[in-house]
């Protein structure tokens, strides 16, 4: 299992420290970029995402919630990020678009669903988006409770996606944690956002190791 520490939970007094850990334990490194608008709070912004990208030794892993998430992939991009994904809620019709302009810039492209989106939703994007990135709590705040429902959710996406021939990346962000993960690999997930789980532990790297190992 791949595992996606979201900072958005680290001490962002020691963020230095947080990004050392990850280093050392994470495959990617979670960002959570919010604007205010397309989620009620307000996350932090690119001079966060640049000095973590100074210090980053694995790949980042940029989630935007936000409205107009075209605007950003650049400079996203620039700063290094090789993973971003936006809100099917925020793109509309123009999210292959923005597939597209993500893959012209050279990374990797997601889209990402809240939990009341009907997940057939994403079918249209099977082969053209490199990830699917399924909120297992609603966009806006760490720390909230893991949705069951996501599980089958997870799964038909995961079916619908095998019929197709693909093979492509099941993220899953929101209350992630040891007593939900194996069941979310056994549904096809294959990458996991934690924060909580993972700052709020008394061992960080070994929150994440046991991530990995489910
Ligand atoms: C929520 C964010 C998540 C969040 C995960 O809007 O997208 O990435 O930080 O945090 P936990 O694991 O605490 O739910
Ligand atoms: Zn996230």
């Amino acid at each position: 299992m791949k595992v996606s520490p979201s900072i958005l939970a680290a001490d962002f007094l020691n963020l230095g420290e947080a990004v050392d850990m990850l280093n050392a334990s994470a495959d990617f490194i979670h960002l959570d970029i919010m604007d205010g608008e397309f989620v009620p709070n307000i996350s932090y912004g690119f001079p966060v995402v640049e000095a973590v990208a100074r210090r980053a030794a694995v790949g980042l892993d940029a989630h935007l919630m936000t409205v107009h998430p075209d605007r950003w992939f650049g400079i996203l991009a620039e700063l290094g990020v090789g993973m971003i994904s936006f809100h099917q809620e925020a793109a509309g019709r123009k999210t292959s678009s923005y597939i597209a302009a993500i893959h012209a810039l050279g990374a990797r492209a997601g889209v990402a669903i809240d939990p009341d989106v009907p997940i057939s939703r994403l079918f249209p994007y099977i082969g053209k988006a490199d990830f699917f990135l399924i909120m297992s709590v609603f966009a806006g705040f760490g720390g909230q409770k893991f949705i069951y429902d996501s599980l089958d959710r997870v799964e038909a996406l995961r079916n619908e996606i095998g019929k197709r021939g693909f093979d492509s990346d099941i993220e899953v962000d929101g209350g992630v944690d040891l007593s939900n993960a194996a069941a979310l690999k056994e549904a096809g997930a294959t990458v996991l956002v934690a924060g909580s789980s993972v700052f709020r532990s008394p061992d960080p790297a070994a929150a994440v190791l046991a991530l990995k190992k489910v």
